[in-house]
């Protein structure tokens, strides 16, 4: 397999977009990330893209093709990648294999969803998608509710408390105020979390990440030819993905997500690290408690031990491993088929030294984890500033 790095990134600001179009939104990531690395549209030779439901959230599908054409880039192969939540981050490891496999040397990797043109209901439907019709959605149980029940587990097994999720809502809302293309830029409170209405007990408003429109981008090169066209691009160095059942009641355990933990292990052995290795981390906190199972999954932490280190600033911006510097899915906002690829964008802006009032000190090595559904998708990258320590 061939070394591949990112050249180029693009995105958006998240939020509303009421001005601006899906294919507009694609466009100017897209347009943005190429334009980075000082290539032209033809230089590309193929694009994956992240969508989760644009059907379910605009009407419109064939989102591969539809990419290409809005870029002016057709007719090279343009293909869509679906994986829930994590489409955008198996569109990233599709674009990584297919420069690691020797079929093209430059591709794009784009990531999209346009969710604020439907209602909160319809959206929670439609994202509903993502887990067991027949024994979830059918029944009414949407995500919030499924993470409810994994943070009352959580709870029960290690006396995890909501002020220690609260935590984390806290700590993403302030990094969140530092990313200008974050959704929310307002600090709130551990009271504030607290105050905040019960969405499903115990997750609050404050606990969940909002419903977003957005769009990201990256190219991805060759790492010799890389070197060529850009000053500072950034290895990837392991890209792994792990599966699971797909709703609650097949699982082994309640307290843990099973592919988290298989996709990182692997991640861990073909970079050659181990989790103290890390310099900083984007990981997947649709809702707080995903938070603490991503960083005890991660290794990061113990088992048990996520909501006590949250609770004490070690996943601060100045803490011991740096979690969702961006604001994360939480402040920064989750586009569903976005977030993937806009994990990567933070990876690469942090190890370019261009994170501005966010950086991270002496940033070396990142990793990215973005899950779909409750946990039955989660795909892992481990990026290395090229020329850096470790
Ligand atoms: N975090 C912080 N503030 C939020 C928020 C969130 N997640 N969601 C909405 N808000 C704010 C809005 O900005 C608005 O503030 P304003 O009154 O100052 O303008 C206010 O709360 C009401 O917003 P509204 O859009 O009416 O909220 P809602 O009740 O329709 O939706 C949720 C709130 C939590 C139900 C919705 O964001 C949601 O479903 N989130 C989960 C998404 C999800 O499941 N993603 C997939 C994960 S696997």
């Amino acid at each position: 397999m061939r070394s591949v790095s990112i050249i180029g990134v693009g995105l958006t600001s998240f939020g509303e977009h009421w001005g601006k179009s899906f294919r507009e939104l694609i466009a100017e990531a897209g347009i943005l990330a190429i334009a980075g690395c000082n290539l032209e549209g033809k230089d590309i030779e193929a694009i994956y893209g992240g969508c989760m439901a644009s059907g379910r959230f605009i009407g419109q599908e064939h989102i591969g093709a539809l990419i290409a054409d809005q870029l002016g880039v057709t007719p090279i192969p343009a293909t869509r990648v679906e994986a829930a939540c994590a489409s955008g981050g198996v569109a990233l490891r599709s674009g990584y294999l297919a420069v690691a496999s020797g079929a093209h040397d430059i591709v794009a990797v784009g990531g999209i969803e346009k969710m604020t043109e439907v209602s909160t209901e319809q959206a929670g439907f439609a994202l509903g998608g993502a887990g067991d019709q027949e024994t979830e959605l059918f029944h009414g149980a949407t995500f919030p509710s499924l993470y409810a029940l994994m943070a009352r587990k959580h709870m029960k097994e290690f006396g995890t408390t909501e002020e220690q999720m609260a935590a984390c809502a806290v700590k993403n809302h302030k990094n969140a105020l530092l990313n200008p293309n974050a959704q929310f830029h307002r600090e709130v409170s551990i009271e504030d979390v607290m105050k905040s209405g019960y969405v499903a007990s115990p997750l609050k408003l404050l606990d969940c990440s909002p419903i977003t429109d957005g769009a990201a981008a990256v190219i991805l090169c060759e790492t010799k030819k890389a070197r060529k066209l850009c000053k500072n691009p950034v290895e990837i160095i392991a890209s792994t993905q792990a599966s699971d059942s797909l709703a609650l009641t097949g699982r082994k355990s309640l307290t843990e997500m099973l592919a988290t933990k298989i996709a990182a292990k692997q991640a861990y052995e073909h970079a050659k690290l181990k989790p103290k290795d890390i310099d900083f981390a984007e990981v997947h906190d649709c809702f707080t408690i995903a938070e603490i199972f991503a960083i005890e999954d991660l290794g990061f932490f113990k088992k048990g031990e996520g909501g006590k280190a949250t609770e004490a600033g070690k996943t601060g911006l100045n803490g011991e491993i740096p979690i969702n510097t961006s604001g994360g899915l939480k402040g920064k906002g989750h586009p569903v088929g976005a977030t993937g690829v806009a994990q990567a964008v933070e990876a690469f802006l942090q190890l370019n030294n261009a994170a501005e009032k966010r950086q991270v000190k002496n940033a070396n090595i990142g990793l990215t984890h973005n899950v779909g559904g409750s946990g039955a998708t989660a795909v892992v990258h481990i990026y290395k500033k090229i020329g850096g320590k470790k």
